[in-house]
């Protein structure tokens, strides 16, 4: 049975986000990490960890059940200057990117990145097409199931919340242009997770 004090979307592809952690990961950085469940985790994994989050209430309930290595910041990821660029090995960034335009989000994730270094993008899109309303329509039994089985889906009271800008293919096409080579999917329960390893310096 899983130790998570509740389920949702996004943490039932917390095991997906940790699988993707490079070995001996030193620094790794949570974007968006709400009140800390995923750092946490990432924290037994990686040798320091940075959760960062812009609201002060997630920013609060993170710190309230924080682990030794992790440290939380409330701040924009976005912000130049505020989160050191260039030297995590490991950014993960679950359900935050369409918060924003998703090619300012990516950008500034890369840069975060030290050489080498791997980003994972846990996401979500809407319905664009006929086939997009089919696939989503698969993810209903099992969502009924899973939440059956977790005990409902939940979350924290108050956690920021947005509604995806890009549908699925618009998604998937702009991963693929700006995160070139990336590892595209689009997952049973309304999510995309994109996985990308940023180019050491030096190489083509
Ligand atoms: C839907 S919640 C997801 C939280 C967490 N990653 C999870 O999976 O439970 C999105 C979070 O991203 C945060 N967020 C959105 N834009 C942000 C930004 N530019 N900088 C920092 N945090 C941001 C929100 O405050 C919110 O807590």
């Amino acid at each position: 049975m899983s130790a998570d004090p509740y389920w949702n979307h996004n943490v039932h592809y917390h095991s997906v986000v940790l699988a993707a952690v490079p070995d001996g990961c030193r620094r790794a950085l949570d974007v968006g990490c709400g009140d800390g469940l995923l750092a946490r985790k990432l924290a037994a994994r990686c040798g320091s960890v940075t959760g960062v989050d812009r609201s002060p209430e997630m920013i609060r309930l993170a710190r309230a059940s924080g682990a030794g290595n992790v440290v939380f910041r409330e701040a924009d990821y976005l912000a130049g200057d505020v989160v050191e660029a260039g030297v995590y090995d490991f950014v993960s960034a679950v359900a935050v990117v369409h918060h924003t335009r998703f090619e300012d989000a990516v950008d500034r994730l890369t840069r975060l990145l030290a050489p080498g270094g791997r980003l994972v993008v846990v996401g979500l899109a809407r319905n664009g097409s006929l086939l997009d309303w089919l696939i989503s329509g698969c993810g209903v039994p099992a969502n009924r199931l899973l939440a059956l089985l977790r005990g409902g889906k939940r979350g924290p009271a108050g956690m920021p919340m947005e509604d995806p800008a890009l549908d699925w293919g618009e998604v998937r096409r702009a991963a693929r242009r700006l995160l070139p080579g990336c590892r595209f999917r689009r997952r049973l329960l309304w999510r995309y997770i994109v996985v990308w390893d940023k180019p050491r310096e030096g190489s083509p």
